[in-house]
């Protein structure tokens, strides 16, 4: 296979030519390198962001580029990392200049060591990666591929282009990253470099939060995690980032009694909801619903094993993990909670005969995430007996048909009384007490249970009837 081959046509982009204009008049070499080339050799899709290496200054090359181009787009320059970014179309041009030793990616104390293209193409993480296209004028568009990185991608192999041991410790966030592409791409991490993560994996504490979620969520929105995840688990990534995860990878039998893997469940669970849906929050749901059941399993005689709560403690601790990966403490982690803290209920309902009193008071504990719960419950079906397969999804169909009965008739998904406490005080003449509330939650209950419709005169004889009972008196006046 011929290595070097022009790629010039693909590089047909007006920034490009800019780019080669700019370095000849700056008098240095410049190249496309990383994400860029690796995704457009594959044919996937384009992705908004560039990146350029200078054989010299990258920030000066980019004021250069900017000074060319018709709009003069603003140049955002990182001192302390020798970078500098400017937006052109909708796309963003990193500019970086070539580094020697250390490439410290978002280190907070960068070596910055000018090197020559081939250094700079060393220090990256792995050979697909360190692909770069020429963009001087004398060779434009020419592979320079020193780590047979074209090979690689033919042959789907994630390998580092040195040592993975110092690759991986220059930032270890690229065991993550490694894992990940691997994930997204469909491609084997090779033998040394998989070998070198479990080896490695400890240094992945020194990393942040945020770094390491960045990465988590790629994978969650692969349609297939659970590659990714396993990975992480056998390399031992998993159990340093997540080990409340991997706390669930144990099967235990008592006097015959055994209870399933809950690891691999919960894997099974993530990939059986990436074909309904996109979004990464009720992805992470599916992937934490679980956690409870590690630390409140039980044996008794008479029930096997139980995991009375889970639910429950289990949203306590996604809270935990939020806090813990710094993650948004924001509606999206109160999302995640109530999912996990209501994972069981649609299972519940369908494992019965499914009563609208009962879907009722999902919708109305559920609210507005109704769908997406029935919709992480679903996926939670993983039991290998067909019949109860059967029974189970045709259950959830009866469920989800009565929810939209239900919400026709009662519209209980926001619910509002249907009367204020403050009628409640004027009927009755009565200063705030807990009557007031006793009667409200009564209403509730009424409509909740389908005694009554959820509509002002039924609520309002209904009320009537109960404050009787308790000697309220209606105001006179
Ligand atoms: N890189 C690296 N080590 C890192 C991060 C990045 O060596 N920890 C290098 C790689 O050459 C990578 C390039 O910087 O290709 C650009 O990084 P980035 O934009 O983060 O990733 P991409 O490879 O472009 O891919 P993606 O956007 O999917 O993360």
């Amino acid at each position: 296979m011929s290595i070097k081959t022009s790629y010039k046509e693909a590089l047909n982009n007006k920034i490009f030519e800019v780019i080669s204009q700019a370095s000849q008049e700056l008098n240095i070499e410049s190249y496309v390198i990383g994400g860029f080339v690796r995704d457009l050799l594959l044919n996937r899709d384009f992705k908004k962001d560039i990146d350029i290496v200078a054989v010299g200054s990258g920030i000066e090359l980019a004021l250069k580029v900017s000074q060319l181009l018709p709009k003069k787009p603003k140049v955002q320059v990182f001192k302390t990392y020798g970078t500098a970014m400017l937006r052109f179309e909708d796309t963003e041009i990193e500019f970086v200049g070539a580094r020697k030793e250390s490439y410290h990616f978002e280190s907070r104390n960068p070596v910055v060591e000018n090197g020559t293209l081939e250094d700079d193409q060393n220090r990256r993480d792995f050979t697909i990666n360190a692909l770069a296209l020429s963009l001087n004028a004398a060779n434009f568009g020419e592979l320079s591929d020193p780590f047979n990185g074209l090979e690689d991608l033919k042959n789907k192999i994630i390998r580092t282009p040195l040592d993975p041991d110092i690759t991986f410790s220059d930032d270890p966030l690229r065991m993550l990253r490694g894992i990940r592409f691997a994930n997204q791409l469909g491609f084997d991490i090779e033998e040394n470099s998989l070998n070198s993560i479990t080896k490695n994996a400890n240094r992945i504490k020194i990393i942040s939060g945020e770094r390491i979620v960045d990465e988590l969520n790629k994978i969650l929105s692969t349609d297939k995690p659970s590659v990714g995840f396993l990975l992480l688990f056998k390399t031992g990534l998993l159990d340093i980032i997540l080990p409340e995860l991997t706390a669930l990878n144990q099967v235990e039998e008592i006097e015959g009694h055994t209870h399933k893997n809950n690891f691999y469940h919960t894997l099974e669970v993530v990939d059986n909801i990436c074909p309904h849906t996109d979004d990464v929050w009720l992805r992470w749901s599916a992937l934490l619903h679980d956690i409870g059941k590690a630390p409140t399993k039980r044996f008794n005689k008479k029930q096997g094993w139980t995991f009375h709560g889970h639910e429950f403690l289990g949203g306590k601790m996604a809270k935990k993990i939020f806090e813990r990966l710094h993650m948004p403490l924001n509606h999206k982690m109160k999302f995640v909670q109530k999912m996990v803290m209501m994972s069981s209920r649609p299972i519940v309902l369908s494992q019965d005969t499914v009563t609208d009193s009962a879907v009722r008071r999902l919708v109305f504990d559920a609210g507005e995430d109704v769908e997406n719960l029935m919709t992480l419950c679903e996926a939670d079906i993983t039991t290998k007996n067909p019949n109860k397969f059967k029974k189970y999804h045709n259950n959830f169909v009866i469920v989800r048909k009565k929810i939209v009965e239900v919400e026709e008739r009662d519209q209980v998904r926001n619910f509002q009384p249907p009367i204020s406490g403050e009628e409640i005080m004027e009927k009755f003449n009565l200063k705030p007490s807990k009557e007031i509330g006793m009667l409200k939650e009564a209403i509730k209950e009424a409509i909740l249970e389908g005694e009554i419709p959820n509509e002002y005169e039924a609520a309002y004889q209904f009320m009537l009837k109960r404050a009787a009972k308790i000697g309220l008196k209606i105001n006179a006046c």
